[in-house]
């Protein structure tokens, strides 16, 4: 009998600092730059976003996530025998944040590391659990995207600190008879490193390079549309489903104009898009985890339902999975 993988819980956490954007708009006023509510929300669609308080790391962030994700699957962290934590902004070089996840959770002894593929980082690793899970490798893994993107921002630079917030979610995903994950579809094309990138890193005991957030807001608009709508037709037509079949489309959360042009291109209407980008801001990998588990909890995300998880983000990376919840 083949083996699945299937999401028995999901989680998320959001740091309790809310800065709306007339809040963001006055911080930034006193430095002496200027944006407006008008234009966020026009351009993005995001009001607000949550910060992290300075001592709290994206481990702690983590935790939380996967302590609610691990409550709604019905299991102890002991149960977990992998852990895999989407992140860009670690509590460290080394060791991953994976390992200080685990530890601080007290599932120690099961395999933990990161994977680092931006805001398509929730796919890439449910896509590594999925397959660590289908070999056998893995029965029960906690796979989880948290990010505290506040950290990498230049709050002089009003074209991107405005866009980004932080947070984590998580998903449990257990072994299956049934799936489950149905299809994935990831890919990368390193030659546009250089239109979302934070080009700093540590050489010789010191920071080289500048370590906040750099992008080419107009290229990334381009190449994600595009890409989106390539990666859910391949999940699709992988599974040998329709795009009449997906009852939610739950993308990564950049901007609300980026995700109603791929609902256009599938034929989706808005109302079976989940949409958290105007109360959390890009929390990159994050994003499609916090907005999973706000589906689930609200009551529209049902099991038994298609839902088809897409992401993208530097590298420049991109990917979709296709799921029965
Ligand atoms: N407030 C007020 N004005 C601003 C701001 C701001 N925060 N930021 C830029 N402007 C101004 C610019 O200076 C420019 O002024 P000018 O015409 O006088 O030169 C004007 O607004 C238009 O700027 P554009 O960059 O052309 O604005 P655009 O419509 O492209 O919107 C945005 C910018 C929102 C970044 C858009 O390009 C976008 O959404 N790109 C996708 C990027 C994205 O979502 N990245 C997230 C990370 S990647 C990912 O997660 C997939």
């Amino acid at each position: 009998m083949r083996r699945y993988s299937r999401i028995t819980g999901t989680g998320s956490y959001l740091p309790p600092r809310r800065l709306t954007n007339a809040d963001l708009v006055a911080e930034l006023g006193q430095r002496g730059i200027e944006t407006s509510d008008e234009w966020i929300v026009e351009r993005t669609g995001i009001r607000a976003r949550h910060f992290a308080a300075p001592d709290v790391a994206c481990s702690d962030l983590g935790l939380e996530a996967a302590r609610h994700a691990l409550q709604a699957a019905d299991l102890q962290p002991t149960d977990i025998d992998l852990i895999i934590v989407a992140t860009s902004t670690p509590d460290m070089v080394f060791p991953s944040t994976a390992c200080i996840l685990q530890n601080k959770l007290g599932a120690n002894g099961c395999p933990a590391f990161d994977v680092q593929a931006v805001c398509s980082g929730f796919v890439y690793a449910l896509t590594v659990a999925d397959a660590m899970i289908q070999s056998g490798a893995a029965s029960r893994a906690l796979v989880v995207g948290s990010e505290v993107f506040s950290r990498i921002l230049d709050f002089n630079d009003r074209t991107t600190c405005v866009l980004f917030g932080d947070g984590a979610g998580a998903v449990v995903l257990e072994a299956s008879d049934t799936p489950g994950i149905l299809s994935s579809d990831l890919h990368a094309d390193g030659k546009h490193v250089g239109i979302l990138c934070v080009p700093g890193n540590v050489s010789g005991g010191q920071v080289l390079g500048d370590p906040v957030l750099k992008m080419d807001g107009q290229a990334v608009f381009k190449l994600a549309v595009g890409v989106l709508e390539k990666a859910a037709h391949a999940v699709l037509a992988k599974a040998g489903l329709a795009e009449a079949d997906i009852d939610w489309l739950i993308p990564h959360q950049a901007n609300i104009r980026i995700m109603q042009s791929t609902a256009r291109k599938l034929k989706l209407p808005m109302d079976k898009v989940v949409v958290t980008v105007d109360q959390h801001g890009n929390t990159s990998a994050a994003s499609i985890p916090l907005a999973l588990d706000h589906g689930v909890r609200t009551g529209q995300v049902q099991k038994g339902q298609t839902l088809l998880l897409e992401g993208v983000g530097g590298g420049f990376t991109w990917g979709a999975v296709l799921l029965k919840l």
